[in-house]
């Protein structure tokens, strides 16, 4: 039985944190879900760690679904958030309504996240009144990287906290389950979660939020050359990944692999 978004709910008002993190695939997905981990993103983050782009702009959401597909068909146990790509849900609400419902039908997940605050509420709303459960994100939110003017810290004045903390209530009075606190100063994602009853989950945000949140790659040391200082390497996979290749490739060479308890005879 999965964890649903009410158990979410339930575990803020017990003051139970929330850990979640990123998977975009069927294998980590397995292991996170193996972990305990009560919720899974499948993160628009699928841009950079899995294809290779400088940014979630270009993500489709054919490649959401296919990746949602993929983490739903390696898990039992987690509530599975589908992440609305760039331009799936900002154009009208029908558009909205029909990726959000391809997540849930082709992608087989249990909730979506899309990016926005006040500007979005129209949205979430059409959503949650179509049976959808919604995830919100304010705060930085990648998708407008170009607009925000980088990947920035937001929320650093008296208006703009304020701001942040109007975005938190039309998103929950909107309907959303929950909603990421992405990138802004801890004090003010403490306020935003102090001044809502749905659960908020921080990735930079600090420890007031009712969960966290970490892309997978970031937590487990896949990428060797990127360490946001929001993030905490919990292993260093791309060494060991690295180090076990190497080692393969050099018994290769040298002839010690395959060894006769890995190679077949002919039936005779
Ligand atoms: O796409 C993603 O991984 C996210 C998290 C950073 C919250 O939106």
């Amino acid at each position: 039985m999965r964890v649903t978004t009410n158990r979410l709910k339930t575990m803020k008002a017990r003051a139970e944190l929330i850990p979640m993190v990123t998977a975009y695939d069927a294998t980590s997905a397995t292991i996170v879900d193996r972990a305990g981990i009560p919720a899974i993103l499948v993160g628009d983050s699928l841009g950079q760690v899995m294809l290779g782009y400088d940014s979630t702009i270009p993500v489709t959401i054919d490649d959401m679904v296919r990746a949602t597909a993929a983490v739903v068909r390696g898990t039992e146990n987690a509530l599975i958030v589908g992440d609305l790509p760039f331009m799936s849900y900002q154009v009208d609400i029908p558009t909205a309504l029909r990726n959000a419902g391809r997540l849930l039908q082709e992608g087989g997940a249990q909730s979506v996240k899309l990016e926005g605050g006040r500007a979005v509420a129209p949205t979430v709303k059409a959503l949650t009144d179509a049976g959808v459960a919604v995830m919100g994100h304010i705060g930085l939110t990648p998708q407008a990287l170009h607009q925000l003017g980088g990947y920035r810290v937001q929320g650093r004045s008296d208006a703009a906290a304020a701001a942040l903390v109007e975005d938190a209530k039309a998103l929950q009075e909107a309907g959303a389950f929950a909603v990421v606190l992405e990138l802004m100063p801890s004090d003010v994602a403490g306020t935003v979660t102090s001044s809502i009853d749905i659960p908020t989950i921080g990735i930079g945000a600090g420890p007031a939020c009712d969960g966290q949140i970490l892309v997978l790659h970031d937590a487990l040391g896949m990428l060797p050359d990127f360490k946001p200082r929001h993030a905490r390497r919990y292993a260093e996979i791309a060494t060991v990944m690295q180090e076990a290749l190497e080692k393969y490739a050099a018994e290769v060479r040298g002839r010690e692999f395959p060894s006769e308890a890995e190679s077949f005879e002919s039936r005779k």
